[in-house]
């Protein structure tokens, strides 16, 4: 563990990154955003994790981006920075990430937490995307995934008003998967985790693919891309165990391969 901008807790085979800017309620800089997809990149490499959980702390997972910062881009800056490629890496990780939010989760760190897989809410949080009142729109696919998440009458409401939804809005219009206590934030996220990482990694990794096709693409595209994606599953040795495993009456040993 470090005292960075993002705290790293390796938990085999589940990892914790958590966004540490306190005074600034996490703002995404873009130091922190740096430290985060390099913390994600690196974790996603390393074999012995299956699962990361990403958080931020009781009171905030993130304030949104960085409005100090942002006031400083330009428009072109803002349409070809670096900043684009960090949000496409992050889409980019293989591994199942679920996100454990507490406090505020707003702007930048809302788009943060739909970008993960799943979101475990505590009671505390609250979702916005409240870049309306600084006569802005969100701009790391906030409009494209909250409506996708909530619907379009939700997505317009939040969005155009700028209100924050509460926890359990949120678990009803279907944002998050989760409402648990606010003490237990972190930990029911990481169970979530260690049950997700008992898994096969290669069902993980194209399961995920998968659903993000029908997040993200056309319902043709995803279901062609399904079916690939099921075929090379069912070739793994997982799967062999997996299905070995169940008709044996034996818990599998899933070796990623
Ligand atoms: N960027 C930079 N600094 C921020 C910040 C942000 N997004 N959010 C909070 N802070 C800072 C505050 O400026 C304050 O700093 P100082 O102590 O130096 O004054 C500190 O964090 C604590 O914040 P508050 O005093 O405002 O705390 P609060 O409890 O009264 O209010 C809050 C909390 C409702 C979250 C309020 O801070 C707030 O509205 N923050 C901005 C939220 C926002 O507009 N987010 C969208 C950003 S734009 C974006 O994200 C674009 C995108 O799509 C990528």
């Amino acid at each position: 563990m470090t005292d960075e901008l993002v705290r790293i807790e390796r938990d085999d085979p589940i990892a914790v990154v958590l966004l540490n800017r306190p005074k600034q309620l996490n703002a995404l800089s873009d130091d922190v955003m740096e430290a985060l997809v390099s913390a994600l990149v690196e974790l996603d490499r390393a074999g012995a994790v299956r699962c990361i959980v990403l958080g931020g702390s009781e009171r905030v997972f993130a304030a949104g981006a960085d409005i100090g910062m942002l006031a400083q881009t330009s428009p072109v800056e803002a349409a070809t920075s670096a900043r684009l490629a960090r949000w496409e890496s992050i889409r980019q990780i293989g591994k199942p990430i679920v996100a454990a939010v507490s406090g505020y989760c707003l702007g930048g760190g809302c788009e943060l937490a739909m970008i993960c897989d799943v979101i475990v809410a505590s009671e505390s949080a609250r979702f916005g995307q409240p870049e309306i009142n600084l006569g802005l729109i969100p701009g790391a696919g906030g409009t494209q995934r909250l409506t996708r998440a909530v619907g379009k009458a939700v997505a317009m409401d939040v969005i155009l008003s700028g209100r924050f939804l509460s926890a359990r809005e949120a678990l009803d219009f279907g944002l998050v998967s989760r409402v648990v206590a606010t003490e237990a934030w972190l930990e029911e996220a990481k169970r979530l985790a260690r049950d997700i990482a008992k898994q096969s990694p290669v069902a993980l990794r194209l399961a995920k693919e998968a659903v993000n096709r029908a997040y993200e693409g056309s319902l043709r595209l995803g279901v062609e891309y399904e079916r690939q994606a099921f075929a090379i599953a069912l070739s793994s040795e997982d799967a062999r165990e997996g299905m070995s495993a169940f008709l044996e009456k034996r818990p599998p040993e899933f070796r990623g391969r």
